[in-house]
């Protein structure tokens, strides 16, 4: 079943997310003007250190109606004068992924709008293009590294739709490692920003960890190693809480030895990047690019490989609707729009076939 076709934009678009452990629904004018943001980060995982997936979709089932009423009604807009409504339909939590993009149709189907079915990684991806962020605006083709708790790849951004996967992690995603290596030194969850805080106060060069991957040809990632080799660290002392400052040191000398392990694999991008394109810019997305000193790693080796990082702000860097609305307005723009038969997809990688119109809508 087709939803109303596609065109230019002529109003606002509803943005909605609901992928992971974050109910997000944002209202974007075509020019990208962000007109209302409303943003649930679900409280409901903290006990269990980690999202249960069961929880999660009863979550965004019990507060999607009310967010999107309330977004609706900060933006000062009625369904009926969208333009279009876009949603994360994949990769992600599929009982999330359903109820948001239900959601989604359902108003589609009642007010006759198109329906965009968003892939949450090009969401993160077109994020860099909104307008106003950066001076001057970045074009494609670019670079991304995807740095969050479900993903860790370096990617061409080629165009809307096209992408080509230049690597991958083998084994845990970035975020993940530093959710786990946090609950190893004993702190809470998510672990990302907690960990940063702690190594702030520690020594980055006191504890020898593995760089795993560091001088292998290609753009893979690996983090399981460097895990194991804290989780040893963290058992060889008595049971009950680290003494404070060795906490700080391992969580310093851990992040130390992420952020070299991303600047070198994207050190091997930009090579190949260049080989095609010529330098370029290399855009960092997911929640661990808000990680300063991740941030600063990748900053140094893209200045020395002719780079410009465009790192967006950190709202826009970890899961929010508004990249779902610029993804959905990138797409409509196009005249792309998605059938209302349109599954969602919890594995769903960005160079799949279906990223194109021809095979999917
Ligand atoms: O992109 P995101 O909000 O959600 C998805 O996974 O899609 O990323 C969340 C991840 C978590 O693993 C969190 O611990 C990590 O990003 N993170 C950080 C920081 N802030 C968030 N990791 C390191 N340093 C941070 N400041
Ligand atoms: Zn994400």
């Amino acid at each position: 079943m087709r939803s109303a076709p596609a065109g230019n934009p002529s109003g606002p678009v509803l943005g909605i997310e609901t992928s992971c452990d974050e109910t997000a629904g944002a209202v974007l004018a075509p020019d990208g003007r962000v007109l209302a943001e409303v943003l649930l980060s679900q409280e409901e995982h903290t006990t269990y250190g980690g999202v249960v997936p069961e929880i999660a979709a009863r979550a965004h089932l019990a507060h999607l109606p009310r967010l999107v009423r309330e977004v609706l009604d900060r933006a000062a807009i009625a369904a009926k004068d969208l333009a279009g409504v876009a949603a994360s339909s994949g990769p992600g939590l599929i009982g999330g992924l359903i109820v948001g993009s239900g959601f989604a149709k359902g108003l589609a189907l009642a007010r006759g709008l198109p329906f965009v079915a968003v892939n949450h990684l090009e969401a993160h991806a077109l994020t860099a293009r909104l307008p106003g962020l950066f001076d001057p605006p970045v074009a494609f083709p670019y670079l991304l590294l995807l740095v969050s708790g479900g993903h860790c790849q370096l990617v061409e951004a080629l165009s809307v739709g096209r992408y080509r996967r230049l690597g991958g992690t083998i084994d845990d995603a970035v975020g993940e490692a530093f959710d786990k290596v946090a609950k190893l030194l004993g702190l809470g969850w998510p672990g990302g920003p907690q960990l940063e805080r702690l190594a702030a106060h520690g020594d980055p060069v006191r504890l020898a960890l593995p760089r795993p991957m560091r001088g292998r040809a290609g753009c893979d990632f690996s983090f399981s190693g460097l895990k194991t080799a804290v989780a040893q660290l963290v058992a060889a002392y008595p049971a009950g809480p680290l003494p404070e400052r060795d906490a700080a040191d391992i969580a310093a000398s851990f992040q130390r030895a992420v952020a070299e392990v991303l600047a070198d694999r994207a050190a091997n991008a930009m090579q190949a990047f260049a080989h095609r394109h010529g330098s370029g810019a290399l855009v960092i997305a997911g929640g661990v690019a808000a990680n300063a000193a991740v941030r600063g790693a990748l900053e140094r080796i893209a200045e020395s490989h002719g780079f410009r990082l465009l790192a967006p702000p950190v709202r826009l860097c970890t899961d929010n609707a508004v990249m779902v609305a610029w993804a959905g307005i990138e797409r409509l723009r196009l005249g792309w729009a998605d059938g209302l038969d349109r599954a969602p997809r919890p594995r769903w990688p960005l160079d799949a076939a279906d990223m194109l119109p021809a095979a999917g809508v």
